[in-house]
């Protein structure tokens, strides 16, 4: 396992996060086998969000740790807020009460006095950046909340945020994998009139490099939310073919495989995997042994139907 400076301030993280939007699906025995092998392997980072399984996730999460007696300071939680209402009128918040009582109501399921990071989920059309200044430095006076991030957020927004805020925004939280690519294309299309060309996040990227934000890889083996795993995917039959030649190349597993061609690229970004299969997460360690060729890189690249211009 790798570990880095998150933002050039959090230190000691693990450079693979375990994701825990699926965990509450999970028995307490499996999920304390989880949080175990994750730790088997160096993991010590771990991403929640308010919102996940409503709330369960973090609940769950908090259980197992009690259950497996795994002491609070061997983590480092984050978790996120800023979506309401998911199964009714869905819709984003980031007024101060609502920032502060979702912060609370997550550090009571965690059972923890304090968040290592938190997270605004995704952009709100409504924000008031002043107010988001207010509730993150009640939260950080507090003790409650050590450092702070954004997810899904383009360069403007993270300007905006942060022209009001005290704390340095340390993290961006995108998607990104094989199969994911926006932030890459554009760049690599630069001044074509090819589709790819399209600069949907406004260099996001590259200002996160600049800024020295970290970026954090979510989803990186899905297509999207909806249409599920790349490698199931029609789409990418080509992808996954390719993935499965460099895998056996270099004889890693195929996830590992997927995660070496994310931490191949310079930014040091920080992927979220969220298995809660304790063989496919051993496995995955194996990732940051592989240092694959510029050309092994973008052969990989390519097959997910990307040419180049
Ligand atoms: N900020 C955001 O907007 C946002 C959005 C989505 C997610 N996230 C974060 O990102 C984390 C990771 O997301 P994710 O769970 O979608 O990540 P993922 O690592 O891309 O997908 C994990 C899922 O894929 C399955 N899987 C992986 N390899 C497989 C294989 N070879 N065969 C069959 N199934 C396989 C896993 O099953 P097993 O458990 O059986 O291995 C698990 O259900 C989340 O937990 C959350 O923390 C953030």
């Amino acid at each position: 396992m790798n570990y880095l400076t998150v933002g050039n301030e959090l230190e000691g993280a693990s450079q693979l996060v375990l994701g825990c939007m699926r965990l509450a699906e999970h028995s307490p025995e499996e999920i304390i086998s989880v949080l175990e092998t994750a730790g088997e392997i160096g993991i010590n980072f771990f991403d929640h969000s308010d919102v996940y399984a409503g709330g369960q996730s973090e609940a769950k999460f908090a259980q197992a740790l009690q259950l497996a007696k795994i002491p609070r300071d061997r983590f480092l939680i984050q978790s996120k807020c800023g979506l309401r209402d998911v199964h009714s009128n869905y819709h984003f918040d980031f007024s101060k009460d609502y920032i502060i009582s979702s912060v609370e109501a997550s550090l009571k399921r965690l059972q923890t006095d304090y968040l290592d990071v938190l997270l605004l989920h995704r952009p709100d059309a409504l924000v008031e950046p002043e107010e988001v200044a207010e509730a993150f430095s009640r939260l950080h006076q507090a003790g409650k909340v050590r450092y702070f991030g954004v997810s899904n957020q383009n360069p403007y927004q993270i300007e905006l945020l942060q022209k009001s805020l005290e704390q340095p925004l340390i993290i961006n939280q995108l998607q990104f994998g094989p199969a994911h690519t926006p932030m890459i294309d554009a760049g690599l299309n630069s001044n074509m009139l090819n589709q790819l060309a399209v600069n949907r996040d406004g260099g996001v990227l590259e200002y996160c490099r600049l800024q020295g934000i970290t970026i954090q890889p979510w989803s990186p083996f899905q297509v999207d939310l909806q249409q599920g795993l790349f490698m199931k995917h029609p789409k990418y039959a080509q992808l996954t073919a390719v993935l499965e030649k460099f895998a056996a190349a270099y004889q890693l597993s195929f996830e590992a495989m997927v995660l070496a061609w994310i931490l191949r690229h310079p930014a040091h970004m920080q992927p979220i995997v969220g298995s809660m299969n304790p063989d496919r997460l051993r496995s995955m360690a194996a990732a940051f042994d592989a240092e694959l060729s510029r050309a092994d890189w973008y052969e990989i690249y390519k097959s997910a139907g990307n040419p180049l211009p």
